[in-house]
């Protein structure tokens, strides 16, 4: 079991900023799955959707996941909105530590990721209904993946954070 601390959740649930408050807080160093894969490919998470389809980008994802599981330095992990829900990452998942789901109603996606163009699954026409239809199929796979879960609608990530150190095991 490795002693990680793992964001998980949907898109806007707010892993990026509030893993960069975590890792300062508890002095260790961050690594964003899309951030890292990005600077490994050398590419975008769109062009590599783009150029390499989803299932392209779920590999890559699984890779790094597998080295992560492997690292032994204590990290602060931020994963892509995806990546807890693929069935083949659950195992590894398990073994890299504590995993945090930030939790988050469809309504708050929407006004997030208005205007965003960085989500291939969301572009389109209709972003609500996708963002309600892909949450839906998510939530129960996030819960079970999960030893911590936080409720981030009426937050700030600095007040999720809080919340994140008074959960974690000592
Ligand atoms: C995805 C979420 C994105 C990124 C990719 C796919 C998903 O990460 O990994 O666009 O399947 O939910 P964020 O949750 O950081 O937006």
């Amino acid at each position: 079991m490795g002693n990680h601390k793992v964001l998980i959740g949907f898109m806007g649930s707010g892993k990026s900023s509030v893993s960069r408050i975590l890792a300062s807080r508890l002095d260790r160093r961050l690594v964003d799955t899309d951030a890292e894969i990005e600077r490994e490919q050398g590419m975008t998470i769109s062009e590599i959707f783009a150029q390499r389809g989803e299932q392209g980008f779920r590999r890559l994802e699984y890779e790094l996941l597998l080295r992560l599981a492997e690292e032994k330095e204590p990290l602060v992990i931020s994963t892509g909105g995806g990546l807890a829900a693929q069935p083949q990452n659950r195992k590894a998942l398990g073994t890299l530590g504590t995993v945090i789901y930030l939790q988050v109603q469809p309504h708050t996606v929407v006004a997030r990721l208005q205007g965003d163009t960085t989500r291939p699954l969301l572009q389109g026409a209709d972003k609500e209904e996708k963002v309600r239809t892909l949450l839906a199929a998510r939530e129960p796979l996030y819960r079970a993946a999960a030893d911590i879960c936080i409720a981030t609608d009426t937050l700030t990530p600095g007040e999720i954070a809080e919340q994140i150190l008074r959960k974690l095991p000592k």
